[in-house]
């Protein structure tokens, strides 16, 4: 019989905490609702101590999703594990994630404890973690350069203590497949209660092995694979759930596993998430990338008319990606547009669909044929630039390559329209600096990038910027056939959620003292108890706190 299989996300969690991937609390929990759409078995929402953001995230998708189990990551300390509990207790499936490291790099340098220590410190609080929650999962930390024996006898402890779920992390990406699949089969081998809780691996992709070492854990007897979309995490990242997945669904015949994931979810998700985050897929992103499922040299093509599957091991259909004949133009309806749309993933709103078939409309007066990848760029700068504060009313530039430019960019806003001049050394800089000069809120721009959506001589540009002001840092994403404008389009997706940050903080603040209710001050509290600890979140308690003051959210 198939042996069933848990998935695992942890894209809000360990996927989250990448650098440029962090989401505000309604993204978490629009793309929590898709990951239950998709069918995980568990969404690690957060780390519901690391921040308030995160701990009201955390509690907000706790009592949002009812098909998923929601777990909060937790070291093993009672404050941790408290404010994680507060978080996801009421979950209709709640789970506790507590972990502490074993391996004697982490205990000497970074836990300052000794073997002992930690063994006591685990079992104490995966004891105390089971008294409040009926699903606690354990993490050793740093499991593949622990001392295994070591690793057995906590392991064992922590399944005598109450851990329902024993993962086994390989935290740095170090393992190789073999050695991976030899450990877990070791533990199975070597702890004997072992049989008393479920087997999960965790694996990070700094050598390009987290895939691979998934699938080795699994088949050396592990039951639950955690994982995120796209393979986001930090540094490397960690296992991609669509490569997982789709590994497990096109190599039947080596594993015969079930799960519950429905496949042709898994475009939609990941499209989710990049319009979310506005981080561009790389087109040659195993599963989901725009090439993966394009044919373009002749032989190739050649082949596919004959027989499909002789350059194809899986139809982009079991991912949810439909093939089309229909090419859209100018002329196309609404309907067509939305049929299409709905073709490439996506579900739109009424009122998101009229903004969209708007945009699409106007790039169709300027580009004959608009092609899925200009549709899905369309869409993903359509989705990420809420709110419309700032409209852009019209821009004029004058450059060349023996003169200073000059931009004159006029915006509105609620009606209102507002002008400004600024010369710079080029065009795009002359119109973010007359930008500047309307809002009357300075920022700095850490990142700007510019491609063409396709190869055509006619595509569009794509711009993505990134700003911050010291409440934080915004992104925004811009299409259109002229760069400049995409550029300003992109810059004022950016700019209106800083201007709705700040203007949001102004009201806070004006009503200050009485802000905040229970939670949000008890939060502040256990923190800043966990800080008094020995053992801090690598410092991230004290600055999340005085960035939560200054956002004005306590
Ligand atoms: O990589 C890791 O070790 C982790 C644990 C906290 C599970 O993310
Ligand atoms: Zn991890």
């Amino acid at each position: 019989m198939a042996q069933k299989i848990a998935i695992f996300d942890t894209t809000l969690r360990d996927g989250e905490q990448a650098p440029g991937y962090s989401m505000d609390l309604e993204e978490k929990l629009r793309f929590a609702r898709q990951l239950e759409t998709l069918g995980v078995d568990v969404i690690e929402a957060g780390f519901a101590i690391a921040s308030l953001g995160d701990f009201a995230s955390v509690q907000a998708i706790a009592s949002t999703v009812k098909e998923s189990t929601i777990a909060s990551l937790a070291r093993a300390l009672p404050k941790d594990i408290d404010c994680a509990w507060e978080a996801v207790k009421t979950a209709s499936k709640p789970r506790i994630h507590t972990f502490i490291a074993t391996s004697d790099l982490h205990l000497e340098y970074k836990l300052k404890m000794s073997r002992e220590q930690a063994y006591e410190q685990a079992l104490k609080m995966v004891r105390y973690a089971r008294n409040l929650c009926p699903e606690v999962e354990f993490s050793a930390e740093d499991a593949t350069r622990s001392d295994r024996d070591y690793l057995c006898r906590i392991v064992e402890g922590a399944i005598t203590a109450g851990a329902t779920i024993i993962n086994i992390p390989d935290t740095v990406g170090y393992s190789m497949p073999e050695e991976f699949g030899n450990l877990i089969t070791h533990l199975m081998h070597h702890v004997p209660n072992i049989d008393k809780a479920i087997v999960s691996v965790h694996c990070h992709n700094d050598l390009g092995l987290a895939v691979a070492n998934s699938l080795a854990g699994l088949r050396a007897g592990a039951q639950q694979v955690e994982c995120t979309v796209c393979g986001i995490g930090e540094r490397a990242g960690n296992a991609a759930v669509e490569e997982l997945v789709m590994a497990m669904r096109t190599r039947s015949d080596l594993y015969d596993y079930s799960y519950k994931l429905n496949t042709q979810e898994l475009y939609r998700t990941s499209r989710l998430l990049s319009s979310i985050t506005g981080v561009a897929i790389a087109p040659n992103k195993a599963i989901v990338g725009a090439n993966a499922f394009a044919h373009e040299s002749g032989i190739h093509q050649h082949g596919m008319m004959a027989h499909a599957q002789t350059y194809e091991i899986m139809t982009p259909e079991s991912i949810g990606l439909k093939k089309t004949t229909m090419v859209l133009g100018k002329h196309s309806g609404q309907h067509a547009f939305k049929k299409r749309m709905e073709d490439l993933g996506y579900t739109l709103s009424p009122q998101m669909a009229t903004k969209l078939f708007a945009d699409f409309k106007s790039v169709a007066d300027k580009k004959k044929e608009i092609t899925d990848r200009d549709l899905i760029a369309l869409m993903e700068s359509g989705t990420h630039a809420a709110p419309q504060l700032f409209e852009l009313d019209n821009f004029v530039v004058n450059s060349g390559n023996n003169m200073t430019a000059t931009a004159c960019v006029t915006l509105r806003r609620e009606g209102r329209k507002m002008q400004a001049v600024e010369m710079a050394t080029g065009p795009v800089y002359a119109c973010f600096k007359a930008v500047e000069r309307i809002i009357k809120h300075s920022y700095v721009l850490e990142d700007y990038q510019l491609r063409a959506v396709t190869e055509h001589r006619d595509a569009l540009g794509e711009v993505l910027v990134k700003i911050s002001d010291n409440h934080g840092v915004y992104r925004g994403r811009g299409v259109s056939t002229d760069v400049i404008e995409a550029s300003l389009q992109s810059l004022l997706s950016a700019v209106n959620r800083m201007i709705e940050v700040a203007e949001s903080n102004e009201k806070r603040v004006a009503e200050s003292d009485n802000s905040g209710g229970w939670k949000a001050k008890e939060w502040v509290q256990l923190s800043q108890e966990a800080l008094a600890r020995d053992m801090k979140i690598s410092g991230t308690v004290e600055e999340d706190v005085n960035k939560e003051l200054l956002h004005g959210r306590l």
